[in-house]
This record gives structure tokens, C-alpha cells and sequence, in this order.
């Protein structure tokens, strides 16, 4: 794969995917990371005197307009941060897109609408990567965060433009993530958490051949619990994952991979951030487990403490409720002082870093949650995979 700055891309006009999909409140940008994490692309490409034509997703519009989801807002944050202009145009393919591509001068950047306005982005459409290609001399993906999706701007115009690269943000990611799969330090501890086993499988069992240690939190930990007999109460449960959740079990055992399970539990009998709280080893009829206690933050912080390398995606509880968030913060907290090389994705984990302030203690804190949460799977991502395409 090449990278921006071994492509010629000195006054050519170049299309760069990003993935701006972030937090919009009232029409502004509530956080700004994923567009900061693409400066150092967008000022190489600057400095080179490119004409650059950038383009993400925002949200999950359908292939329609649904105004709130505009870009606008994005592009003019970019042009905040940057302190220049930034021009928008609320299309985008068409005439008045190929217009102002061609009138496009060295150093100026043109921000396109929301590429899933159009139905053609999701389907990874040759039709509409070619209106998308129009005039374009070198394409570059930034977008590391939507690179295991096959969308047209990551994919289908990739495969049509000759000259293509990855900017710095995917390169970073790449030699961070490529690490805890090609060079794991050990002891090597997954952290995961989150809803569902479901979703969790592929990195569960890819990581199961280098970590040492697993640590299991979140809701998806009641459906390993139940295999190993304990009571959940009214816990989520995954009743079609419960043949899996045995089989990891079993794997990891076979394999000696240390699997941590919490043994404590703060329930509720109502998910409501006023009711009451106790802590249950044993989950009564009723109650719902809705974050680790504080024996299992212990005993996890135990667990995190020796460790050479940790890999952690996905919440210890309900996080997003203030109540619910002490154990994924207790974790955030065991994770930056163990020293250890750490990497984390998914978006509940990284608020949980930034509310304990502990950022400055992670060695990456990755862009992209599906992406990362692939990637580690060891999965190949189509938006990275065509990149490497002659
Ligand atoms: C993300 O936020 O994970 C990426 O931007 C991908 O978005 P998507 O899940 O809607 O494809």
C-alpha cells in the first residue's frame, strides 16, 4: 500500500475520503476528533498545493437527503479548525460538482454533501464512483473508520482510479492495530465488553490465538455467565449465543487462555438512572445487571495490572448512564496506569478514557469502532484491501 506522501499528488486534483461521521447537536459539531485525526492528511495535501476534493458519510440517511444530516456543518468546522475556506456544495455528483471540480485552484478544497445521500454509496455502485471519479488525478482514503464497509467512495472508486493511497490517519491506525496482531507483547489481555456476544465472536475467537488473558464485562458477560451456571435474573440474555458463549469457553480452556468473568454486579430491578441500586454476586429474580460491582473492578484491575499489551473495545455497563459508567471508568482507569501498550476502540470505552482524563496514558486510541473492532478480528477491510490493488 502507498501512502500520500510517496504519490504525486503536487497541484493534481485529488479526492479524499474521509470519515466525518461524527456527533451533530442543533447543527454544530459536538466532537470534533475524527476531523482533527485527518489534519495531517489534509495539510500535506495542502502544502503540496493539491486541489482536493473531500467527501464522507454522516449517519444513515438511505440513499436520501435528510437535511439534519447534511454535511455542511462538517466542512465548516474543518474550515474553523483550519482557519481558511472550505467550500461546500450540497451535491454530490453532477454538473455543477464537475464545474467547480475543474475551477478548483492549487491549495483549495471543496467539501462534498453526504455521500449516503445517494443510493449508489452503500451499494458500492461502479455507476456512481464513475460520476464520482470525474477529473480526478489521485485518490486518497483517510477514512479509516468505514474502511470494512464496501461503500463506493472507499471501494468501486478506488478500483477505477490508477493512482491511490491511504493518508496519514489510516497509516497510524494500520501500524498501531497491525501490533497486537503481528507483535503481540505478553501478557496480552482483550478487554470486551458491550451488548451482545453476537457482535464480539470473530475478535473473541481470532484473539483467543494470542491473548493470554480475556476479560468479559458489559451485558454480553450474562450469557457466558449462564453457561457456567450462575443466576442472571433479568439480565440480557442471548439465548441463540449460549452454544457459542460454551464453545469459547471451552476454546479458551483448551487452548489456556485465562477467561475473566465478573463476579460481582451492580442491578437494578428498572433501567432508570433513579432506581435503586445493590450490589448481587448471584443475580435475583427481577434485578437486572446493568454495570460490574466492585469486587469484579478489582479483581479485573488485578487482572489488567501485569499485563505487557491490552486490546479493549466495548463498555463494562450501561455507560452512557451516569450511574451505570463507574466499572467501564474503574476499567479506563486500571487500563492507563497499567504502562502497558494499549489500544482502544469503540465509543462508550474511548468517553470512558476521555471522562478519566487518562487519554495522555493510551498509546492509541482508535478512530473507528467497526473498523478496529475487524481489523483486530483479523479480518480483511475491502477499503484497505483495494488499496493495495496494482
Ligand atoms: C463509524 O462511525 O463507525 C463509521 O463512520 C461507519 O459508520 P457506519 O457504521 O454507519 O457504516
Amino acid at each position: 500500500m502507498k501512502f500520500v506522501d510517496q504519490l504525486p499528488v503536487d497541484k493534481k486534483l485529488v479526492f479524499l475520503r474521509v470519515d466525518f461521521n461524527v456527533p451533530l447537536k442543533d447543527g454544530r459539531v459536538v466532537d470534533d476528533t475524527r476531523i482533527r485525526a485527518s489534519l495531517p492528511t489534509i495539510k500535506y495535501l495542502l502544502e503540496r498545493q493539491a486541489r482536493i476534493v473531500a467527501a464522507s458519510h454522516l449517519g444513515r440517511p438511505g440513499g436520501k437527503v435528510v437535511p439534519e444530516l447534511s454535511t455542511r456543518p462538517v466542512a465548516e468546522r474543518l474550515a474553523e479548525i483550519l482557519g481558511r475556506e472550505v467550500k461546500f456544495l450540497p451535491e454530490i455528483i453532477g454538473e455543477e460538482v464537475d464545474r467547480e471540480k475543474s475551477s478548483l485552484n492549487p491549495g483549495e478544497i471543496l467539501f462534498l454533501e453526504n455521500l449516503r445521500f445517494h443510493p449508489g454509496e452503500t451499494k458500492d455502485d461502479p455507476e456512481f464512483a464513475s460520476r464520482l471519479a470525474k477529473g480526478i488525478e489521485v485518490y486518497i482514503n483517510d477514512a479509516f473508520g468505514t474502511c470494512h464497509r464496501a461503500n463506493a467512495s472507499v471501494h468501486a472508486l478506488a478500483e477505477i482510479i490508477r493512482i491511490k493511497g491511504a493518508g496519514f490517519l489510516i497509516k497510524k491506525e494500520i501500524e498501531h492495530l497491525s501490533k497486537a496482531l503481528k507483535e503481540p507483547r505478553h501478557p496480552f489481555i482483550l478487554i470486551t465488553g458491550g451488548a451482545k456476544v453476537s457482535s464480539k465472536i470473530p475478535i473473541l475467537r481470532y484473539m483467543m490465538r494470542h491473548a493470554d488473558r480475556i476479560i468479559v464485562g458489559g451485558a454480553m458477560a450474562y450469557t457466558f455467565l449462564k453457561v457456567t451456571g450462575k443466576s442472571i435474573g433479568a439480565s440480557l440474555l442471548e439465548e441463540e449465543m449460549l452454544g457459542e458463549a460454551e464453545s469459547i469457553l471451552r476454546e479458551a480452556e483448551d487452548r489456556g487462555v485465562e477467561f475473566v468473568l465478573p463476579v460481582d454486579h451492580r442491578c437494578v430491578r428498572e433501567i432508570k438512572e433513579d432506581s435503586e441500586i445493590r450490589v448481587m454476586e448471584n443475580i435475583e429474580d427481577g434485578w437486572i445487571g446493568v454495570d460490574i460491582g466492585p469486587g469484579t473492578e478489582k479483581l479485573f484491575a488485578e487482572k489488567i495490572k501485569d499485563s505487557a499489551m491490552i486490546v479493549w473495545n466495548g463498555p463494562m455497563g450501561i455507560f452512557e448512564m451516569e450511574p451505570f459508567s463507574h466499572g467501564t471508568k474503574a476499567v479506563a482507569e486500571a487500563v492507563a496506569s497499567s504502562g502497558a501498550y494499549s489500544i482502544v476502540g469503540g465509543g462508550d470505552s474511548i468517553a470512558a478514557i476521555r471522562k478519566a482524563g487518562v487519554e495522555d496514558k493510551i498509546t492509541h486510541i482508535s478512530t473507528g469502532g467497526g473498523a478496529s473492532l475487524e481489523y483486530l478480528s483479523g479480518k480483511t477491510l475491502p477499503g484497505l484491501a483495494v488499496l493495495e490493488e496494482e
